[in-house]
C-alpha cells in the first residue's frame, strides 16, 4: 500500500508529522508532496528539521499568489504526481488550499481521499478555509474527525457514519511527543530574555490582517495591555500588512511588545507552555492551548473549534478592542476564572489519533474500501425515514436485526448523536437509510 501525504503550510507539516512517523514505523510505502505554499525557511524547512521529517519527494513550488492561481497550479502539479505515483490513498489535513487542490485532484482520478481534521465547520463562507474544508469533504472517502461534535456536522450533511472515524486530533500527538524533546532542546525563553508574566500572540487570519479597521482595533488593544510582556512571533503576511497600513513601527516601539520572526515548533511549544495566556486567530493554537492547559482568547467571531469554547478553555473576542482588553485583564486578575480556563478538559483526545487513523486506513485497504470504482449494483432506492425506538437495543443489534436499514443519525431528545455500535437506542429517534 502506498500513501501520498499532501502538505503545503506550517500547520500541515506539524499535524501530519505524527502520521508520517507512524507510517514510517510500520514500514508502509509513502511519498511527501509539498505544494510550496509556505516557502520561507522559518515557515517550512524549520519544521522538517524540528520534526525530523524526510525532505519532500516533490515540491510543486507554488509560492504566493491569488487563491485561484495558487489552487490551479497546485491542482495541476498534484495531478501530475498522482498519475505517475499511483498511490492507494492521499491524505490531506485541515483547510488550506493544498487540501482543496489535493482532494479534488485525487477524487477526479478515482484515488481515495483521507481527510484528517474533516468535518470542522465555522459556517462562515467568507473564510477561504471554510470553502476549502467543505469542498474537500465532498471529495473525501475516509473522514478522520477529531470529536463526536465534528462527526455530527458531517452526519447532518448526509455523510454515512461508516465513513467517519472519530480519532482525536493529531495536534495532541504532535504536542505530547515534541514537548518532551522541546524541554531539553529549546532555550527560547532565555534567548529572548523573557521575564515576568508572558502573553503570546499570533495573528494571520485574512479577515483580521487584511482588514485595516479590524487590525487597528486589535493593535489598539495590545497597546493598552500592561504589566505583561507580549511576545509576538509574526506571520509574514501580517508583517506585510502591518507595514502597509503604517502600524508596524507603533508596535515595535511599545516596550511591552516583542515582535519576533516566526519561531520553530519546539521553541513555540516552550513559549506557549511558559505563557499565562495565548491570544490568537490560529486554528491549531486554539487546540494546542487547551492541550497544554493554557487559557486562550481567540480573535475571531466564530470558530470551527467550538469544543474548546464549550470546554471552557477558549473565549471568542472578535477584533473588538474592548472585549480583548477586558478579557485579558479579567483572566490575569481573577484567579478563579484563570484556574477554570486552565483546567478545561482537552476535547481532542489522548495523543493516539495517528495510530487510529493509520489503523483505519489499513483496515479499509484490506476490505477493498480504497478502490474507488463505479457501482455494479442497480440501486433505485435511496430513501430515508424517521423511527422512534422503544425497545432495549443497541445500534449494532438494531442493524443486525434490520440488515436492510443503515442508521444515519440518532437523536437523544434534541441532541444529535453519532451512532456508535454500542449506543443504546431505547427511547431515542433515529434517521435510517433503506
Ligand atoms: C495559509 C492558509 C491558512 C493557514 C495558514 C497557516 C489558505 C487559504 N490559507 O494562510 O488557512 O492558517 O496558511 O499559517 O491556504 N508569505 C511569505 N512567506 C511564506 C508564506 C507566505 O512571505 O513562506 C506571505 C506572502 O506575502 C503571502 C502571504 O504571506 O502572500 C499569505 O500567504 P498564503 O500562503 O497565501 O496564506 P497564509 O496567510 O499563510
Ligand atoms: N507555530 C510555530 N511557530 C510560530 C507560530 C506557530 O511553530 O511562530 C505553530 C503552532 O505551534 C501551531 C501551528 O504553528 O502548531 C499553527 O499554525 P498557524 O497558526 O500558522 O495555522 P493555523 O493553525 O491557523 O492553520
Amino acid at each position: 500500500m502506498k500513501i501520498a501525504f499532501i502538505i503545503g503550510t506550517r500547520p500541515e507539516i506539524i499535524k501530519m508529522s505524527p502520521l508520517i512517523d507512524e507510517v514510517d514505523k510500520r514500514g508502509i510505502d509513502y511519498i511527501l508532496v509539498h505544494t510550496g505554499q509556505h516557502y520561507d525557511h522559518e515557515m517550512s524547512q524549520q519544521f522538517f528539521l524540528d520534526l525530523e521529517l524526510k525532505e519532500p519527494d516533490y515540491n510543486i513550488g507554488v509560492g504566493s499568489n491569488t487563491h485561484g492561481k495558487q489552487t490551479a497550479t497546485m491542482l495541476k502539479g498534484i495531478e501530475d504526481v498522482l498519475i505517475s505515483e499511483k498511490p492507494d490513498i492521499i491524505l490531506v489535513q485541515g483547510d488550506t488550499n493544498a487540501v482543496l487542490a489535493g482532494a479534488l485532484a485525487a477524487a477526479k482520478l478515482h484515488i481515495a481521499v483521507g481527510h484528517v481534521e474533516a468535518g470542522l465547520r465555522s459556517y462562515d463562507k467568507t473564510m477561504p478555509e471554510e470553502i476549502n474544508r467543505m469542498v474537500a469533504d465532498v471529495c473525501t472517502n475516509l473522514f478522520f474527525v477529531p470529536t463526536e461534535e465534528t462527526a455530527v456536522n458531517l452526519l447532518l450533511e448526509g455523510i454515512s457514519p461508516q465513513d467517519i472515524y472519530i480519532t482525536g486530533n493529531t495536534v495532541v500527538d504532535a504536542c505530547y511527543r515534541n514537548l518532551k524533546i522541546a524541554r531539553k532542546s529549546s532555550n527560547i525563553i532565555s534567548q529572548l530574555e523573557l521575564e515576568g508574566d508572558l502573553l503570546s500572540l499570533t495573528l494571520h487570519r485574512a479577515e483580521n490582517v487584511d482588514d485595516r479597521e479590524r487590525l487597528e482595533n486589535i493593535i489598539e488593544a495590545l497597546l493598552n495591555i500592561d504589566n505583561v510582556t507580549i511576545v509576538f512571533p509574526s506571520h509574514p503576511r501580517t508583517v506585510k500588512t502591518l507595514k502597509k497600513f503604517g502600524m508596524y513601527a507603533k508596535l515595535e516601539k511599545a516596550p511591552h511588545i516583542k515582535i519576533i520572526k516566526p519561531i520553530g515548533y519546539l521553541d513555540f511549544l516552550i513559549l506557549q507552555s511558559h505563557s499565562k495566556l495565548m491570544i490568537t486567530d490560529s486554528g491549531g493554537i486554539q487546540e494546542e492551548a487547551i492541550t497544554l492547559d493554557i487559557p486562550c482568547l481567540t480573535l475571531r467571531y466564530n470558530t470551527e473549534r467550538p469544543e474548546t469554547v464549550h470546554a471552557g478553555g477558549n473565549i471568542l473576542v472578535g477584533a473588538s478592542t474592548d472585549k480583548i482588553t477586558k478579557n485579558v485583564s479579567q483572566i490575569l486578575n481573577d484567579d478563579a476564572m484563570y484556574r477554570r480556563m486552565k483546567e478545561a478538559l482537552n476535547p481532542y483526545g489522548d495523543g493516539n489519533a495517528s495510530k487510529k487513523i493509520i489503523d483505519a486506513i489499513l483496515d479499509s485497504y484490506q476490505q477493498g474500501k480504497l478502490e474507488i470504482k463505479p457501482p455494479e449494483n442497480i440501486t433505485a432506492n435511496n430513501l430515508k425515514k424517521l423511527l422512534n425506538v422503544d425497545e432495549s437495543i443497541t445500534v449494532a443489534e438494531f442493524e443486525a436485526k434490520h440488515p436492510e436499514y443503515d442508521i444515519d443519525i440518532v437523536f437523544d431528545g434534541e441532541s444529535p448523536r453519532f451512532p456508535h455500535p454500542d449506543l443504546s437506542l431505547e427511547g431515542k429517534s433515529i434517521i435510517i437509510s433503506y
